[in-house]
């Protein structure tokens, strides 16, 4: 089991380039199971997730294959429509391949995906959208077992903007007979790419509304196109980076990313007066001219601030002398990285939902141990600006969604190694 260890505080320059988004990527490789033919990718990013979804495709027969930069992927008629506990419990997305398995095949049978560190995550609204498309679904021993004689175009609106209901819905509406409008949809980045990657494999396929709370599908027949997609930058990660500069006062650039996904955090960071040179592709952070004052933040749906960078925005608001309050209004236990962080010297009262955090007193490193992926960024950057050493354990959680993150801040002039430790 990797650790990691940071000697601090690191003063950070240079360049990070971006890698693909997880949770753009996640949805779209679900959405392999509607193509019959190859469709291909050029930057899948080096994920743990990536690697567990494709074990879940692969074990259902989708066909994988690498060619230099390329991936491809085929799924057959002769697909499974079982996804096993063992693979749905690492990884909870996997409960995306419902929709499309529902959609091409008929029928699904998929582990119930179960809670999580961060919360229960429940899959109501998704199970109920499906049964307004005509799914009859039970749900028994840990399973969801769905089939239907079709499905067929529905007008479903969302009791919340669910990120995973919207995707799991909008594949299932691909072969449903007939429109589907989904109503109080999310309007993610991450939706619009899976529509796109939809689009651009379907060309009879018509989607509008994508990005908006109004999504409608026309359902098609037919088999897919082959084509090479190009995932869209990791808006959460260029955030993580973002912040890295700021907490470590640095002056660094990020490359690789699309700053109209971020302008939810870019937005309070420059009100909480960082200087930020943002270019068509890029990030610059300017670090060392940046006074920064605090500002309180409430995670929410997409457009508003994303509850993804929440735990990272909490370890900057840790470095500034100042008080500040933090709402998590996503999820209802996303604030494990606290407890961490407090051993660490910051001052951070938890009241429920809400975070106060007395900043200001400077940090010092100790062993602290990650619990979530978004969390353990946030104890990753704690441990660049804390003087002394911080060992990071169990980054097997941060691996799940940052591709070489040891690599990258090293790449920064951080003084950051990864050590193999023995299982305790
Ligand atoms: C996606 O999760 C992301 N994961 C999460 O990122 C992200 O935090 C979340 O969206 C919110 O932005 C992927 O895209 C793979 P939701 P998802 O359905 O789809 C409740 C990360 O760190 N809800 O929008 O599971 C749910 O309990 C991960 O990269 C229901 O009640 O998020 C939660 O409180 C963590 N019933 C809220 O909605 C449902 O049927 C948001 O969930 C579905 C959701």
């Amino acid at each position: 089991m990797d650790s990691l260890f940071i000697k601090g505080p690191c003063r950070l320059s240079g360049e990070v380039t971006i890698s693909s988004s997880k949770n753009a990527a996640l949805p779209i490789l679900a959405g392999v199971l509607l193509c019959k033919n190859k469709v291909s990718f050029d930057t899948l990013p080096g994920l743990r997730d990536i690697n567990t979804i494709n074990s879940l495709l692969s074990e259902m027969g989708v066909k994988i294959s690498k060619e230099g930069n390329l991936t491809h992927y085929e799924a057959p008629d002769n697909v499974t429509t079982e996804a096993s506990y063992e693979l749905v419990k690492k990884m909870r997305a996997s409960i995306l391949v419902l929709g499309p398995l529902l959609s091409r095949f008929k029928k699904a049978k998929v582990s119930l995906p179960g809670g999580c560190a961060i919360g229960t995550r429940p899959i109501d609204i998704h199970l109920q959208g499906l049964e307004q498309m005509g799914a009859q679904i039970k749900v028994e021993k840990g399973y969801v077992e769905a089939e239907t004689s079709g499905l067929v175009g529905a007008k479903v609106s969302l009791p919340f903007p669910s990120v995973g209901a919207t995707e799991n819905l909008v594949m299932a509406a691909v072969f449903a007979k007939g429109e589907t409008t989904i109503e109080n949809a999310a309007k993610e980045p991450e939706i619009v790419d899976l529509c796109d990657f939809l689009s651009a494999s379907f060309s009879q396929l018509e989607i509008s509304g994508a990005g908006t709370d109004k999504i409608v599908i026309n359902g098609i027949t037919g088999e897919n196109i082959s084509h090479t997609y190009t995932v869209i930058p990791d808006r959460i990660e260029a955030a993580t980076f973002l912040i890295a500069g700021l907490i470590t006062r640095s002056n660094i650039k990020v490359l690789n990313c699309n700053p109209t996904h971020i302008e939810s955090v870019t937005k309070p960071l420059e009100e909480m007066g960082a200087k930020l040179v943002i270019g068509e592709n890029f990030i610059e952070v300017q670090g060392e001219e940046s006074n920064l004052v605090s500002t309180d933040i409430e995670t929410a749906p997409y457009p508003a601030f994303p509850t993804d960078v929440q735990a990272q925005f909490l370890s900057l608001l840790t470095s500034i002398n100042e008080k500040s309050v933090v709402t998590e209004s996503i999820f209802e236990n996303r604030f494990m990285h606290v407890p961490e962080l407090n051993r660490m010297g910051a001052d951070i009262k938890l009241q429920g939902r809400t975070a106060i955090i007395k900043g200001g007193k400077p940090l010092t490193g100790a062993p602290v141990m990650c619990t979530d992926l978004r969390a353990s960024a946030a104890l990753v950057l704690a441990g660049l600006t804390a003087s002394g050493e911080t060992r990071v354990q169990r980054v097997y959680h941060i691996d799940r969604g940052y591709e070489s993150i040891d690599k990258k801040f090293q790449g920064l002039g951080a003084n950051i190694e990864r050590v193999n430790e023995p299982m305790e």
